[in-house]
Protein backbone atom coordinates (compact mmCIF):
# COMPACT_ATOMS: atom_id res chain seq x y z
CA UNK A 1 0.00 0.00 0.00
CA UNK A 2 1.32 3.58 -1.12
CA UNK A 3 1.87 5.69 1.93
CA UNK A 4 0.42 9.31 2.31
CA UNK A 5 3.75 11.19 1.27
CA UNK A 6 3.80 9.15 -1.78
CA UNK A 7 0.19 10.04 -2.85
CA UNK A 8 0.76 13.36 -2.40
CA UNK A 9 4.00 13.39 -4.30
CA UNK A 10 1.83 11.85 -7.04
CA UNK A 11 -0.84 14.80 -6.71
CA UNK A 12 1.86 17.24 -6.61
CA UNK A 13 3.55 15.62 -9.95
CA UNK A 14 0.22 14.87 -11.57
CA UNK A 15 -1.82 17.47 -10.81
CA UNK A 16 -4.43 14.50 -9.57
CA UNK A 17 -4.76 11.22 -7.83
CA UNK A 18 -7.15 8.13 -8.15
CA UNK A 19 -7.80 6.31 -5.16
CA UNK A 20 -9.42 3.10 -6.35
CA UNK A 21 -12.36 1.47 -3.92
CA UNK A 22 -12.89 4.37 -1.35
CA UNK A 23 -16.40 4.24 -1.07
CA UNK A 24 -17.87 0.87 -0.77
CA UNK A 25 -20.46 -0.16 -3.59
CA UNK A 26 -23.55 -0.28 -1.47
CA UNK A 27 -22.56 3.14 -0.41
CA UNK A 28 -22.63 4.29 -4.39
CA UNK A 29 -26.20 2.71 -4.49
CA UNK A 30 -27.35 4.62 -1.63
CA UNK A 31 -26.72 7.86 -3.01
CA UNK A 32 -28.04 6.98 -6.48
CA UNK A 33 -31.00 5.91 -4.95
CA UNK A 34 -31.70 8.98 -2.61
CA UNK A 35 -30.84 11.23 -5.73
CA UNK A 36 -33.21 8.76 -7.65
CA UNK A 37 -35.77 9.70 -4.96
CA UNK A 38 -35.15 12.93 -5.37
CA UNK A 39 -35.37 13.29 -9.14
CA UNK A 40 -38.52 11.14 -8.93
CA UNK A 41 -40.17 13.90 -7.06
CA UNK A 42 -39.00 17.34 -9.24
CA UNK A 43 -41.90 19.54 -10.86
CA UNK A 44 -40.77 19.41 -14.05
CA UNK A 45 -43.35 21.81 -15.39
CA UNK A 46 -41.91 24.20 -12.66
CA UNK A 47 -37.90 23.94 -13.21
CA UNK A 48 -38.79 24.18 -17.35
CA UNK A 49 -40.54 27.31 -16.92
CA UNK A 50 -36.32 29.13 -16.45
CA UNK A 51 -35.67 28.01 -20.35
CA UNK A 52 -39.25 29.03 -21.69
CA UNK A 53 -39.33 32.70 -21.72
CA UNK A 54 -37.81 34.80 -24.57
CA UNK A 55 -34.96 35.85 -22.55
CA UNK A 56 -33.04 32.39 -22.32
CA UNK A 57 -30.16 33.27 -21.77
CA UNK A 58 -30.86 35.89 -19.02
CA UNK A 59 -33.15 33.87 -17.18
CA UNK A 60 -31.42 30.58 -17.36
CA UNK A 61 -27.71 32.92 -15.97
CA UNK A 62 -30.46 33.84 -13.22
CA UNK A 63 -31.27 30.69 -12.40
CA UNK A 64 -27.77 29.81 -12.08
CA UNK A 65 -26.22 32.75 -10.26
CA UNK A 66 -28.76 31.79 -7.61
CA UNK A 67 -27.71 28.58 -7.19
CA UNK A 68 -25.03 28.71 -4.94
CA UNK A 69 -26.61 28.47 -1.80
CA UNK A 70 -29.35 25.71 -3.06
CA UNK A 71 -30.28 22.74 -4.66
CA UNK A 72 -31.26 23.42 -8.61
CA UNK A 73 -31.81 21.03 -11.48
CA UNK A 74 -30.04 22.24 -14.60
CA UNK A 75 -31.39 20.16 -17.67
CA UNK A 76 -29.37 18.29 -20.80
CA UNK A 77 -29.24 21.02 -23.62
CA UNK A 78 -30.42 17.93 -26.38
CA UNK A 79 -32.95 17.58 -23.90
CA UNK A 80 -34.72 20.84 -24.42
CA UNK A 81 -36.68 21.61 -27.65
CA UNK A 82 -37.43 24.62 -29.62
CA UNK A 83 -40.09 25.57 -27.23
CA UNK A 84 -38.46 24.75 -23.87
CA UNK A 85 -40.00 21.50 -23.23
CA UNK A 86 -38.44 18.46 -22.37
CA UNK A 87 -38.29 16.24 -24.92
CA UNK A 88 -36.84 12.95 -22.66
CA UNK A 89 -38.32 12.00 -19.27
CA UNK A 90 -36.52 13.50 -16.55
CA UNK A 91 -34.62 11.05 -14.61
CA UNK A 92 -32.82 10.57 -18.36
CA UNK A 93 -32.99 14.77 -19.03
CA UNK A 94 -31.62 16.03 -16.29
CA UNK A 95 -27.84 16.90 -16.16
CA UNK A 96 -26.77 17.95 -12.89
CA UNK A 97 -28.26 19.31 -9.51
CA UNK A 98 -26.04 21.92 -7.92
CA UNK A 99 -24.92 23.16 -5.88
CA UNK A 100 -25.16 23.12 -2.21
CA UNK A 101 -25.92 19.66 -1.88
CA UNK A 102 -23.69 18.92 0.44
CA UNK A 103 -24.95 22.03 3.21
CA UNK A 104 -28.84 21.19 1.85
CA UNK A 105 -29.27 17.62 1.94
CA UNK A 106 -28.78 15.61 5.05
CA UNK A 107 -27.48 12.37 3.50
CA UNK A 108 -24.68 14.72 0.88
CA UNK A 109 -23.43 16.31 4.10
CA UNK A 110 -23.31 12.85 6.09
CA UNK A 111 -21.27 11.50 3.34
CA UNK A 112 -19.54 14.44 2.14
CA UNK A 113 -18.38 15.13 5.51
CA UNK A 114 -17.52 11.57 6.42
CA UNK A 115 -14.08 11.05 8.46
CA UNK A 116 -12.54 9.13 5.32
CA UNK A 117 -13.31 12.07 3.36
CA UNK A 118 -12.11 14.66 4.94
CA UNK A 119 -8.67 12.71 5.30
CA UNK A 120 -8.30 13.06 1.56
CA UNK A 121 -7.52 17.07 1.32
CA UNK A 122 -5.58 16.97 4.38
CA UNK A 123 -3.34 13.76 3.31
CA UNK A 124 -3.21 16.10 0.07
CA UNK A 125 -1.51 19.36 2.07
CA UNK A 126 -4.75 21.38 2.69
CA UNK A 127 -4.99 23.07 5.56
CA UNK A 128 -7.96 24.66 6.34
CA UNK A 129 -10.83 23.51 3.62
CA UNK A 130 -14.06 24.45 3.82
CA UNK A 131 -17.17 22.70 1.37
CA UNK A 132 -17.51 25.35 -1.45
CA UNK A 133 -19.82 23.56 -3.70
CA UNK A 134 -21.00 20.34 -5.01
CA UNK A 135 -23.07 18.61 -8.02
CA UNK A 136 -24.31 15.48 -8.66
CA UNK A 137 -23.58 14.69 -12.13
CA UNK A 138 -26.29 12.05 -14.17
CA UNK A 139 -24.01 11.72 -17.46
CA UNK A 140 -27.15 9.96 -18.81
CA UNK A 141 -26.98 7.35 -21.35
CA UNK A 142 -27.18 8.99 -24.62
CA UNK A 143 -28.01 12.27 -24.00
CA UNK A 144 -25.41 13.02 -21.33
CA UNK A 145 -23.35 15.92 -23.08
CA UNK A 146 -19.80 17.17 -22.96
CA UNK A 147 -17.38 18.86 -20.75
CA UNK A 148 -14.88 20.63 -22.39
CA UNK A 149 -11.37 20.97 -21.02
CA UNK A 150 -11.40 23.77 -18.51
CA UNK A 151 -9.57 24.06 -15.19
CA UNK A 152 -12.03 24.46 -12.09
CA UNK A 153 -9.44 27.10 -10.60
CA UNK A 154 -11.49 29.11 -13.45
CA UNK A 155 -14.61 28.97 -11.66
CA UNK A 156 -14.28 28.72 -8.17
CA UNK A 157 -12.13 31.20 -7.10
CA UNK A 158 -9.73 32.35 -4.72
CA UNK A 159 -6.72 34.55 -4.81
CA UNK A 160 -4.40 32.83 -4.96
CA UNK A 161 -6.00 29.68 -6.20
CA UNK A 162 -6.74 27.17 -3.87
CA UNK A 163 -9.73 25.31 -4.96
CA UNK A 164 -9.22 21.48 -5.02
CA UNK A 165 -12.15 19.14 -6.83
CA UNK A 166 -13.12 15.38 -5.58
CA UNK A 167 -14.89 13.41 -8.25
CA UNK A 168 -16.82 9.84 -6.59
CA UNK A 169 -17.47 7.63 -9.50
CA UNK A 170 -21.03 6.17 -8.22
CA UNK A 171 -20.76 3.90 -11.09
CA UNK A 172 -18.10 2.30 -13.35
CA UNK A 173 -16.57 5.13 -15.83
CA UNK A 174 -14.75 4.34 -18.96
CA UNK A 175 -14.09 5.97 -22.52
CA UNK A 176 -17.47 4.58 -23.93
CA UNK A 177 -19.82 6.68 -21.34
CA UNK A 178 -17.82 9.82 -20.74
CA UNK A 179 -14.99 8.89 -18.01
CA UNK A 180 -12.57 11.95 -16.98
CA UNK A 181 -9.78 13.06 -19.27
CA UNK A 182 -6.68 15.03 -17.88
CA UNK A 183 -3.20 16.57 -18.36
CA UNK A 184 -0.88 15.28 -16.01
CA UNK A 185 0.77 18.11 -15.10
CA UNK A 186 -0.74 20.51 -16.65
CA UNK A 187 -1.85 22.30 -13.47
CA UNK A 188 1.66 23.38 -13.11
CA UNK A 189 1.41 26.12 -15.58
CA UNK A 190 -1.33 27.94 -13.02
CA UNK A 191 -4.21 29.64 -13.93
CA UNK A 192 -4.71 31.97 -16.86
CA UNK A 193 -8.70 32.95 -17.18
CA UNK A 194 -11.12 33.22 -14.83
CA UNK A 195 -15.19 33.22 -15.03
CA UNK A 196 -17.16 36.36 -13.40
CA UNK A 197 -19.85 37.99 -12.28
CA UNK A 198 -19.94 41.39 -15.34
CA UNK A 199 -20.89 44.17 -14.10
CA UNK A 200 -23.45 44.66 -16.41
CA UNK A 201 -25.24 41.53 -15.44
CA UNK A 202 -24.66 37.94 -16.51
CA UNK A 203 -21.48 35.97 -16.59
CA UNK A 204 -18.33 37.08 -18.76
CA UNK A 205 -14.63 35.28 -19.01
CA UNK A 206 -11.28 37.58 -18.67
CA UNK A 207 -8.00 36.95 -18.90
CA UNK A 208 -5.71 34.46 -21.21
CA UNK A 209 -8.44 32.64 -23.87
CA UNK A 210 -6.07 30.48 -25.43
CA UNK A 211 -7.42 26.91 -25.90
CA UNK A 212 -5.64 25.29 -23.04
CA UNK A 213 -3.43 22.13 -24.11
CA UNK A 214 -4.66 19.25 -24.13
CA UNK A 215 -1.32 17.45 -25.61
CA UNK A 216 -0.71 14.53 -23.09
CA UNK A 217 -3.87 13.73 -21.87
CA UNK A 218 -5.26 10.51 -20.83
CA UNK A 219 -8.74 9.04 -19.98
CA UNK A 220 -9.14 8.25 -16.09
CA UNK A 221 -10.72 5.19 -16.41
CA UNK A 222 -12.12 4.19 -13.45
CA UNK A 223 -14.28 1.67 -11.28
CA UNK A 224 -17.47 2.36 -8.86
CA UNK A 225 -16.37 4.03 -5.93
CA UNK A 226 -13.11 5.08 -6.89
CA UNK A 227 -12.23 8.88 -5.62
CA UNK A 228 -10.52 11.05 -8.28
CA UNK A 229 -8.78 14.29 -6.53
CA UNK A 230 -8.05 17.21 -8.73
CA UNK A 231 -6.18 20.09 -8.45
CA UNK A 232 -7.56 23.83 -9.28
CA UNK A 233 -5.42 23.78 -11.99
CA UNK A 234 -5.58 20.87 -13.91
CA UNK A 235 -7.07 21.06 -17.45
CA UNK A 236 -9.65 18.21 -17.62
CA UNK A 237 -12.80 17.14 -19.10
CA UNK A 238 -15.30 14.59 -20.28
CA UNK A 239 -17.31 13.57 -23.25
CA UNK A 240 -20.52 12.92 -24.08
CA UNK A 241 -22.00 9.55 -23.18
CA UNK A 242 -23.04 7.90 -26.26
CA UNK A 243 -22.82 4.61 -24.61
CA UNK A 244 -26.61 2.81 -22.71
CA UNK A 245 -25.19 3.32 -19.87
CA UNK A 246 -24.94 5.66 -17.40
CA UNK A 247 -22.46 7.41 -15.53
CA UNK A 248 -23.31 8.96 -12.65
CA UNK A 249 -21.13 11.01 -10.16
CA UNK A 250 -20.43 13.13 -7.18
CA UNK A 251 -18.13 16.12 -7.03
CA UNK A 252 -17.54 17.95 -4.26
CA UNK A 253 -14.60 21.45 -4.53
CA UNK A 254 -13.13 22.55 -1.56
CA UNK A 255 -11.05 25.87 -0.96
CA UNK A 256 -9.11 27.03 1.75
CA UNK A 257 -10.55 29.38 4.19
CA UNK A 258 -8.37 31.56 4.68
CA UNK A 259 -7.91 32.42 0.61
CA UNK A 260 -10.19 36.18 0.15
CA UNK A 261 -12.86 35.01 -2.19
CA UNK A 262 -13.70 37.61 -4.24
CA UNK A 263 -17.07 39.01 -4.56
CA UNK A 264 -17.84 38.61 -8.20
CA UNK A 265 -16.99 34.92 -8.18
CA UNK A 266 -20.18 33.12 -9.86
CA UNK A 267 -20.77 30.78 -6.79
CA UNK A 268 -22.05 33.02 -3.83
CA UNK A 269 -23.56 31.32 -1.13
CA UNK A 270 -25.74 34.66 0.62
CA UNK A 271 -27.62 32.26 3.34
CA UNK A 272 -25.15 29.40 4.08
CA UNK A 273 -21.93 30.33 5.42
CA UNK A 274 -18.93 28.32 4.74
CA UNK A 275 -18.14 25.19 6.31
CA UNK A 276 -15.30 22.60 6.88
CA UNK A 277 -15.74 19.17 7.80
FE1 LIG B 1 -14.06 20.38 -13.44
Amino acid sequence: MESVDETRWRFERDGFVVLADLVPGERCDELRRHVGGLVSTVDPDEHRSVFTTNEQTRTSDDYFLASGDRISYFWEDEAIDADGALIAPANRAINKLGHAMHDLDPVFDAFSRAPEIAAIPAALGMRHPVLLQSMYIFKAPGIGGEVVLHQDATFLRTDPPSVMGLWFALEDADRTNGCLWAVPGGHRGGVRRFFRRAESGGTEFVGDDTPLDSTGEIPLEVTKGTVIAIHGCLPHRSDANRSDRSREAYTLHLVEADRPYPADNWLQRPTLPLRGF
